[in-house]
């Protein structure tokens, strides 16, 4: 089969977070398994896009509205990644430093989905499926159908798979004209509550929806900012496929980020040269046990309460514990997190900002890696952790609760229920006597290395869902 993947992010060319990573994978394992998976992507003016690795292979003009705009496609052509890649590139919209966060996004990221519809439509073979993830790509189903202009595609099945339904694109009625012709009385495909919405636009048009864990497709039905009743009337072609990781890139033993490679074998002396690589850097106690969170500082993730989490556990376990925090979002809490350096040097740091690097170094050389997540549809930290050996401490909410069991019920993780700094203190009160049973952690540690996440099973869930819309 030939699949395209239609997405805003894909590692590593862009990436903001989870979706580039399950972009950059998926294709790479579906390609593997005999199929031909190739990704789409804008091109935006990062430093990760070189480009004497492009060339161009597509050339032309398009529109959205009264826009007339110049696109060109360039094509990676190392195949070093596994699939091929694509960027669209947009002069004026695409190009930007960032891959979110303009107050265009709306003209830029419909110019990008017209720009590749497009470029496909004047395809001389047409491709099994067209793949789009989240809101980005979300008008891309409801074009294919419906377009006079891309009526040559209209029996090519469109797949939406939803990572996150806390974003989902809307905008003004006022822009329907930005949309190539289609008949109007259709109209209605594309909106929800008074407005222009992608995501559900993608829910109604798309033949198949996923989501990226089952227990996020159960959960939306209750709570999806809106989406509830759309998901509940929708479910009948809806299915939720748990998220895999690339095992060649999150592999402890080769990962060439680290400081010292390990394997289950030397699992104790390799996590043990990370910690101590690291607590150096941040100037840490090895000696110690090390709690660490990775990621969006935004309140999905529970991070407007992590000050206050780590505020109450450094001062009941004085020198008796370490933190590190990796991320970056809302500046509040970049700033409270940056202040508890004052009060607890040489047991707590924080860096604020992005670092893939980092975030490798931390998976390997943390004990704890801690997501008290409010909404997590699937997550991916939790399963880097796991593969690096470290504990896992999680709210039983999405994905995390489909992955992480409790050390109480024989698993590998420490779970609690809310997004409470309650909650996750007594955790890590949970997790201090856990570290202190050395013969338990250590077992701990190898069983959840040898958990297999990789993405051979979740990709061939796909085909078998692309297979079932013939
Ligand atoms: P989400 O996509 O909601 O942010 P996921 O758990 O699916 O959450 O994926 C997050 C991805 O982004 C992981 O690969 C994680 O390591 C990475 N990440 C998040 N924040 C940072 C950061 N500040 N520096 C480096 N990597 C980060
Ligand atoms: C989203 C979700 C995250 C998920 C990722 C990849 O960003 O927030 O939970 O792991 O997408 O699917």
């Amino acid at each position: 089969m030939e699949i395209i993947h239609i997405s805003a992010e894909c590692y590593p060319v862009a990436k903001v977070g989870g979706l580039a990573d399950v972009v950059g994978a998926l294709p790479k394992y579906q390609n593997k398994l005999g199929h031909i998976a190739k990704v789409v992507v804008p091109a935006y003016d990062t430093k990760f896009i070189r480009e004497s690795e492009f060339e161009v292979t597509y050339d032309a003009w398009a529109n959205y509205g009264n826009n007339h705009f110049q696109y060109r496609i360039l094509k990676e052509k190392t195949n070093k990644l596994g699939f091929d890649l694509y960027l669209v590139h947009i002069q004026g919209l695409t190009d930007r430093p960032n891959v979110y966060g303009y107050g265009d996004d709306t003209e830029r990221f419909v110019a990008f989905q017209i720009a590749t519809l497009d470029w496909i439509v004047q395809w001389e073979h047409r491709p099994d499926v067209i793949h789009c993830h989240d809101h980005h790509t979300g008008l891309i189903p409801f074009m294919v159908s419906n377009s006079v202009k891309y009526k040559p595609i209209s029996s090519v099945p469109t797949v939406l798979t939803i990572h996150n339904a806390q974003y989902q694109g809307q905008f003004g009625w006022d822009k329907l004209y930005y949309l190539p012709a289609f008949d109007l009385w259709k109209g209605g495909l594309l909106g929800w509550d008074d407005a222009i919405n992608p995501l559900a636009s993608a829910i109604k048009c798309a033949w198949k929806v996923t989501t990226v864990s089952p227990t996020y497709l159960e959960e939306m039905m209750g709570q999806a900012r809106g989406l509830e009743s759309l998901l509940r009337q929708e479910l009948w072609k809806s299915v939720g496929i748990l998220n895999g990781i690339d095992n060649e890139v999150w592999n402890p033993e080769t990962d060439p980020m680290l400081s010292k490679g390990y394997n289950l074998k030397t699992v104790e002396a390799g996590k043990l040269a990370n910690k101590k690589a690291l607590c150096d850097v941040f100037q840490l106690d090895s000696s110690k046990p090390l709690f660490t969170f990775i990621g969006r500082l935004v309140d999905e993730k529970g991070a407007d309460i992590l000050p206050d989490i780590f505020y109450t556990a450094l001062q009941q376990h004085g020198d008796n514990i370490n933190v590190l925090v990796l991320g970056s979002g809302d500046s509040w809490v970049e700033g409270r997190l940056n202040q508890l350096k004052d009060f607890f040097g040489g047991r707590y740091n924080a860096y604020i900002g992005y670092n893939e690097q980092v975030s490798h170094q931390m998976y390997a050389g943390a004990d704890f890696l801690i997501m008290p997540s409010r909404v997590e549809p699937c997550g991916l930290n939790q399963l880097y952790a796991l593969r690096y050996g470290t504990v896992p401490i999680v709210r039983r909410v999405g994905g995390l609760r489909d992955t992480v069991i409790d050390i109480g019920d024989n698993g590998f993780g420490i779970c609690h229920d809310q997004t409470s700094i309650w909650d996750v203190t007594h955790s890590i009160n949970r997790a201090v006597a856990f570290y202190n049973d050395k013969k338990a952690f250590k077992a701990v540690r190898k069983t959840m290395m040898k958990i297999d996440h990789s993405w051979d099973r979740a990709a061939l869930n796909y085909i078998e869902l692309y297979q079932n819309l013939k």
